[in-house]
């Protein structure tokens, strides 16, 4: 059985291995670029990187739904547990756990993490996951930086960039996180949800084919590609 990984845009990813499905992020209700409803998505695990809205926005409604294990730093987890979220399994960074479909470890991530209310949200992450069909790299909201280097050295299948600058990297920083990383293919994220990371990501894919050996997939929301 083969892991399918699709795109929901901005930062929001489906992964579907071992017969569950773990969802990265959902924001599905006020993302106009998502293609489905937030009340119409499967999940076993939720993993949220950080605390801003456009990364916890319909974590609830679907931990509720689904009764989905919420996987994220020690804060949001308190956070969500508030809510009426069941199944919280907090992490914090550099810490990794296993889990009956894969390994899950919270990596560095330069940016912030404040909750909705103005609640602390712990430290920023990005994401690692450790898979039957390989490993993927989801960034999630970060600046680039040097120790992306170590976290290639884990043998990278699969890296998911933000390119949407602004609040991210942008699609020159996002080349240079490529050549630390070296990751075998990359999709790009966190980009033309909003005009102000409007990005042409079809220009950079051109961009990483002629300057990494990275193969790049540009995912349309609700694409898929394999593992
Ligand atoms: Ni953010
Ligand atoms: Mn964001």
């Amino acid at each position: 059985m083969s892991t399918q990984v699709t795109f929901h845009g901005h930062g929001t990813f489906a992964i579907e291995t071992a017969g569950k499905t773990i969802l990265i992020d959902p924001f599905f209700t006020d993302n106009p670029s998502a293609t489905v409803a937030a009340d119409d998505v499967a999940a076993d695990a939720i993993i949220v990187s950080h605390g801003h809205f456009d990364h916890v926005a319909d974590v609830v409604s679907i931990a509720k739904r689904t009764g989905a294990t919420v996987i994220s730093n020690f804060e949001i987890v308190t956070w969500l547990q508030k809510q009426g979220v069941e199944n919280g399994h907090p992490m914090n960074t550099g810490g990794q756990a296993k889990f009956d479909w894969g390994t899950v470890k919270l990596t560095l991530a330069f940016h912030s993490s404040s909750l909705p209310d103005g609640g602390n949200g712990g430290s920023p992450s990005g994401v690692l996951l450790k898979l039957a069909d390989g490993t993927i790299y989801h960034a999630c909201d970060t600046a680039l930086f040097g120790d992306m280097k170590l976290i290639g050295e884990e043998g990278i299948d699969l890296a998911i960039l933000p390119i949407g600058d602004t609040f991210t990297m942008g699609p020159d920083d996002a080349l240079r996180a490529i050549r630390l990383i070296e990751p075998k293919r990359v999709v790009p994220d966190h980009y033309n949800t909003w005009p102000p990371i409007a990005q042409d990501a079809d220009v950079w894919a051109e961009r990483v084919r002629a300057q990494t050996s990275a193969e790049p997939v540009v995912l349309q929301p609700g694409q898929s590609l394999t593992l």
